[in-house]
Order: C-alpha cells, then structure tokens, then sequence
C-alpha cells in the first residue's frame, strides 16, 4: 500500500472557520430538506414530531457530527486513510477501517443517485420559465413529469450535465472550488429561501401552513413517527458517509469543532423548517393535498405556480433553490473519493475528480433506467427483503439505510470507546462537566439510538 502524506498544511486547508460551517452547512441543506421534512413532518403529526426531531438532532446528529469532524481532522487525510494511521497510532484493533472504506463506498453509491435527481431540478428550472406550468391541470403537470422519467436519454442528458457542474467544482480543490463554490451558493441559496417564504406568506394560507406544522398533537405521534424523526436525523446531517470526515480533514486546528457542529444543526434545521413555511402555504392555497409524498414538489408544488399571479418566476426561483441545495450536497459526495484517489493511487485532483465523477456517472445510468427501461427489474428481488425493489430503490436502501445508519454506529463507538481519551477533550472543544455529559451521550444513547432504528428498518 502507499503511504500516504497527511494534507495539514496551510495552504490546503478551509480558510476559516466560516468556509467550513457555509461548506458542511451546504453537505447537509440538500433534497431532505426542501422535499423530505416539510413532508414527514406533516404525516407524523406536526409539531410533536418536530420536537421529537430536534431531540434526535442533539441526540444522534449533533454528537456523530462532532466525533466525525474530530476524527477527520486528528487523521488529516482521505477516510481510508485516516482511519488506517488512527487504528495505527490508536492501537486499535483494524476492523474500525472498515469506517473509511465504508464511506468512500457509501459516498460513491449515494452520488451516482443524487446526480440523477438533481438533474430534475435542472428540467424543471427549464419547464417553470417557459410557463408550462400556467394554467395547466393536474393530470397535465402530473403527465409531464411521467413524461421526464420515461424518457432514459432525457434523464441521462441532465444527470451528465449535473455531473459536469459537480466534478468542475471538485476538481478546482478545496478553496478555488469547494470554498468559492459554497461561499456563493449558500447565501445564495439562504436569499431565494426567504424570497419563497415571503412570496408564501403573501400569496399562500400560511396560518394554516404553521397550524399544520407546528401545533403539537401528541395523539398523532406513533412509534413509527419517532423512529422516522430519528433516521432523518442522521441523514438531514450527512453522518456516517465519510463526508465528514474528509471535510474534516481539511478543518484548521484551532477550530472549534463542538461549537461549529451546533451551527450547522441550527443551520440545517432552520432550513427544513423555512422550507416548510415556502411550501404549504402555497398547497393549502390551492385546495391541494400536503402528503403526496415523491410528487409533492415535482407536481402537486408546480400545480400550485400554475395557480398563481408571479407563479412563472417564483417557480424558476423554487427549483433554482432546489439545485443549488442538491449541488452543495453533491459537491460534499465526491470529495471523500477525490481524496481517497488522489492520495492512494497519486492521481492529481482534477484528473481524480474527473475519473471518480466518470465511475459515478456511469453507476448513475442504472438509475437512470430504473424508472423507465429497467422499472420491472428488481435486481434482489427473489429475497423477500428485497422485493419490488429496483436499481434505484436498492442503492437508496442500502446507502440510507444501512451504510449510513452503520457508519454513524462504528464512528459512535469507536470514538466512545475505542480511541484513547488524552488530547480528545480539546479537540473535541468542550470542558468539564459538559465534556463529561457529551461522552456519555456519545458512548451509550447515540449508539441505542441508531440500533433502534437501524433494526426497525431491516424489519
Ligand atoms: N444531508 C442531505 C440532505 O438532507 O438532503 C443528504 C446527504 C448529503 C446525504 C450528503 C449524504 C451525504 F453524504
Ligand atoms: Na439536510
């Protein structure tokens, strides 16, 4: 194997602390947001699932989030490497490496579907400026997106150009592309937000919107709504997938890890919950229903600007939002394999880029026929586990439901229990009793929390 140069020099590293907080904030901001919240928060019933939530979010999120970071940045290097020099000078035992192939892998998987989808938002830009939303109706809205994932070269056309977008970005580097990147989009991103918020609280039933997500009714939160509040924690933060860790890795010492770690939970969370606020307002406005689930922003949202005065140029601004949060998360997805190529085959960084996008690219064509060509194909099909699911559903499944949730375990547990605790307090960023609390969070309820749910998804 080659040995690998830990990257902590000057040069290479995130600027500030800002770059790193806009950067990870960006990682986490993405399609589980805008879509994936304001959806499961409705059907789980409002308010007392969004508490649930946020006690997850300490719980799971929030100390995953710091010990991944910690981690990344003590090994300064790819995932797979860090993790081969920490079990080394760690002296622990080598099975924890599988956390660093787990996440270049795991990464890799999740990209090659996310640039699929991605790419809608691309189409769907293109569609709300020329008005084909205006007026139409429900089975004309509903048709045109049928239309988009029958058609296979479509699909392909703007999974390559999001794929193109992705790589130029990562292959710049850390501060001409990822850091110039991220400083631009997130205000970006955080502006037409609030636009869309503006725009809902003028045009949309938006008492009813808050109603609907913020008056707790206990009695409509079940088991299954804490388990669900539970697994979007984990994955609304970007935990377990390594690209933490290789964020991390470029994360300048003197950071406070503890503290920027509360910043990009509070960042992400404030996004679902806008989010919310720009989307229901709109639906109840127009007499639609909130719980459409996949459809609910590629027809029943465009259904709604086809309704509406300003509905042209509020919709290109609705899924401008959209790709640039899926870009920002992207860009975080092929940086764990960009590092891992650069520093274990010596491959430069454009040219890791290039290839590592190419390889997703080309995995992302069997998303790509999944909905269309291959949509009878159900690769595991003959395991009852596995039924009726395609190209597409597997990858998702596997990567959200058991690489994540399994990641984020290993890292829980080998930062709990396993690494040697002279040096973590300060890198960690807290003290005293507060210190204290944390490692007991971080070694017994954030590991029962993810076996919880990991579980209750296998069954
Ligand atoms: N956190 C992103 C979201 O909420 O949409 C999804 C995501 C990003 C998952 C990056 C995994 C990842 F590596
Ligand atoms: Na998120």
């Amino acid at each position: 194997t080659n040995q690998t140069q830990p990257h902590q020099q000057a040069s290479n590293l995130w600027s500030s602390r800002l770059a790193f907080i806009l950067a990870a904030a960006g990682s986490a901001v993405g399609l589980g947001n805008i879509w994936k919240f304001p959806y499961i928060t409705g059907e789980h019933g409002g308010g007392a699932f969004v508490l649930v939530y946020l006690v997850c979010i300490a719980i799971i999120g929030v100390p995953v989030l710091i010990a991944e970071t910690m981690i990344g940045r003590r090994g300064g290097q790819s995932p797979v490497a860090t993790m081969r020099s920490l079990t080394d000078s760690e002296g622990t035992a080598r099975g924890w490496r599988i956390i660093g192939w787990n996440g270049v892998i795991a990464s890799f998987l999740v990209l090659s579907f996310y640039s699929v989808i991605g790419g809608w938002a691309l189409v769907y830009i293109g569609k709300a400026a020329a008005g084909l939303f205006t007026g139409a109706d429900a089975e004309t809205i509903g048709g045109q997106f049928g239309n988009l994932l029958a058609n296979p070269w479509e699909l392909l056309l703007w999974h390559s150009v999001f794929m193109a977008i992705v790589v130029l970005i990562v292959g710049r580097g850390i501060r001409s592309g990822l850091e110039r990147a991220v400083n631009t989009l997130m205000p970006l991103l955080f502006i037409l937000l609030v636009v869309m918020v503006f725009y809902a609280m003028n045009s949309g039933s938006f008492g009813r919107a808050v109603d609907f997500m913020f008056a707790p009714d206990f009695s409509k939160l079940t088991t299954k709504g804490v388990l669900v509040a539970l697994g979007h924690a984990a994955f609304t933060l970007s935990i377990g997938i390594g690209v933490l860790m290789a964020y991390g890795s470029y994360l300048p010492k003197k950071v406070n890890i503890a503290r920027t770690a509360m910043t990009i939970a509070v960042l992400d969370t404030s996004v679902a919950l806008l989010a919310g606020l720009a989307i229901f307002p709109l639906v109840f406005a127009n007499g639609l229903e909130p719980g459409t689930g996949p459809g609910l922003i590629f027809v029943t949202l465009p259904l709604a600007f086809g309704q509406m005065t300003g509905g042209v140029l509020f919709g290109v601004i609705f899924f401008a939002l959209l790709l640039v949060a899926a870009v920002t998360s992207a860009i975080s997805m092929l940086e764990p394999v960009v590092e891992w190529l650069e520093e274990h085959k010596g491959i430069n960084r454009f040219k890791s880029a290039l290839a590592g996008g190419l390889a997703i690219w080309f995995v992302g064509i069997g998303t790509v026929l999944s909905f269309n060509v291959w949509s009878d194909i159900h690769p595991l099909g003959f395991l009852a586990f596995f039924e009726g699911k395609t190209v597409f559903d597997l990858l998702d499944f596997l990567v959200s439901n058991l690489m994540m949730p399994l990641g984020g375990l290993a890292i829980a547990l080998f930062a709990g229990w396993a690494m040697r605790r002279e040096g973590l307090m300060e890198d960690i960023g807290l003290r005293g009793g507060v210190y204290r609390s944390f490692m007991v969070v971080l070694r017994y309820l954030t590991p029962a929390g993810i076996l919880v749910v990991f579980l209750y998804n296998l069954i």
